[in-house]
């Protein structure tokens, strides 16, 4: 761990404590072990009179270029009202980090094929994912960032997106009021959903900006992961039905549409169904070397457009009401050209308040007067600072 003066700290970093106020007060902190310093974070921070911070990682710092000189010189954030997070961070570095070993490690033991590794990462993959959960919210209506779980270079996207899927899916079983076992054993078969991956030629899994658009046939090559991952399993006498099932199950669509088998409605596992859902949204909102993020609003349009035809009402309302897409915090870039602040996204979790930086104008965009503008991406602090 890294004591860093608060002159010397950078948005984008991630803290390794709670940052308190006021040395008394002890019960709430500022900020939370876990969370993403924003550039709204740090200005506020700063305000605050906080000295210094702790971050897992020693920070590089560009020369003669302080942060501080970058926004207090371009000021954007001046006067910006502050909203405090509502929740703590659900995944800590250190959880997340071991999180994502056990998937790669299940994916070295399959290749292995050795059946007792197996059991031993699921072991320790069952741990981790306990962790997970004993952190989530206990109120079911505080929304979970998931925005966190993002951008982390050292892992490639399977694995991430493994976690992912994990945590959205259990937040939405938590929601539904499955049994806390019930959760943790969902996170595990959502965080092996996509194993199978793993065995097709990774020229066709891993592309890049310059890969040729898929042929026919290579998304053909590609469906059958759901097959492959669930005879492998087989083949090495793993026996945990839910698992299988969610592994073979989880590109089915409720109105039959789906492969492998075409199953409909309550053919298909609920898990399976839970799992299809944080599988679409995680996917649709992550960067892929050949096309860039949807907004969070779009892929959930697209998700509630298909309720009740691809996926099941419930568990997309679960969806909306257990997950922040927007936190506070966060920029973003809008349909006018604008760079705006996220500041309250409490009326809306998909319509938030946001302040314009270069106007420090507020709208709320769920507003009936502010409906015509859309949130296109989230961007980073840098990004605002390189373009102005
Ligand atoms: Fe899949």
């Amino acid at each position: 761990m890294y004591k860093v003066s608060i002159e010397d700290v950078i948005p984008g970093m991630i803290l390794d404590q709670d940052i308190y106020g006021e040395a008394h007060n002890k019960k709430n902190p500022l900020l939370c072990e876990g969370m993403e310093i924003t550039a709204s974070f740090l200005y506020m921070l700063k305000k605050r009179g906080v000295a210094f911070l702790h971050t897992s990682k020693p920070l590089k710092l560009e020369k003669d270029k302080s942060p501080y000189d970058m926004i207090t010189k371009a000021n954007p954030l001046a006067g910006l009202k502050l909203s405090m997070p509502k929740s703590k961070s659900i995944v800590s570095p250190k959880t997340k980090k071991q999180a994502l070993k056990a998937v790669k490690d299940f994916q070295i033991s399959i290749s292995g094929l050795d059946a007792d590794d197996v059991y031993e990462v699921m072991h320790i993959l069952d741990n981790v994912l306990n962790h997970v959960l004993a952190d989530f919210p206990k109120n079911l209506t505080e929304p979970i960032n998931v925005h966190q779980l993002r951008g982390d270079d050292s892992f490639s996207y399977v694995y991430r997106h493994a976690i992912s899927v994990a945590v959205i899916s259990m937040a939405i079983g938590q929601y539904l009021s499955l049994p806390p076992a019930d959760v943790r054993y969902l996170g595990k078969c959502a965080s092996l959903h996509d194993i199978g991956m793993f065995l097709i030629p990774s020229k066709l899994t891993q592309l890049t900006p310059k890969s040729a658009p898929l042929k026919r046939d290579e998304l053909e090559k590609i469906r059958r992961h759901t097959q492959l991952g669930y005879r492998q399993l087989v083949k090495m006498g793993i026996t945990d039905e839910p698992i299988l099932n969610c592994i073979l199950h989880h590109h089915e669509r409720l109105d039959g549409t789906g492969y492998p088998l075409g199953l409909r409605g309550e053919e298909i596992s609920l898990w399976s169904r839970i799992i299809a859902i944080a599988d679409v949204y995680d996917a649709m909102t992550s960067n892929r070397p050949y096309r860039p993020a949807l907004p969070p609003s779009e892929a959930c349009e697209f998700i509630m457009a298909n309720a009740n035809a691809l996926f099941e009402y419930d568990i997309v309302a679960a969806l909306l009401r257990r997950i922040e897409f927007y936190p506070v915090g966060i920029c973003v870039k809008l349909s006018t050209g604008e760079h705006a602040v996220v500041i309250d996204n409490t009326k809306s979790r998909l319509r938030p308040v946001i302040r314009i930086i270069s106007t420090d104008i507020e709208r709320d965009l769920n507003d009936r007067r502010y409906f015509d503008i859309t949130i296109l991406k989230a961007i980073s602090y840098q990004d605002i600072i390189e373009k102005r």
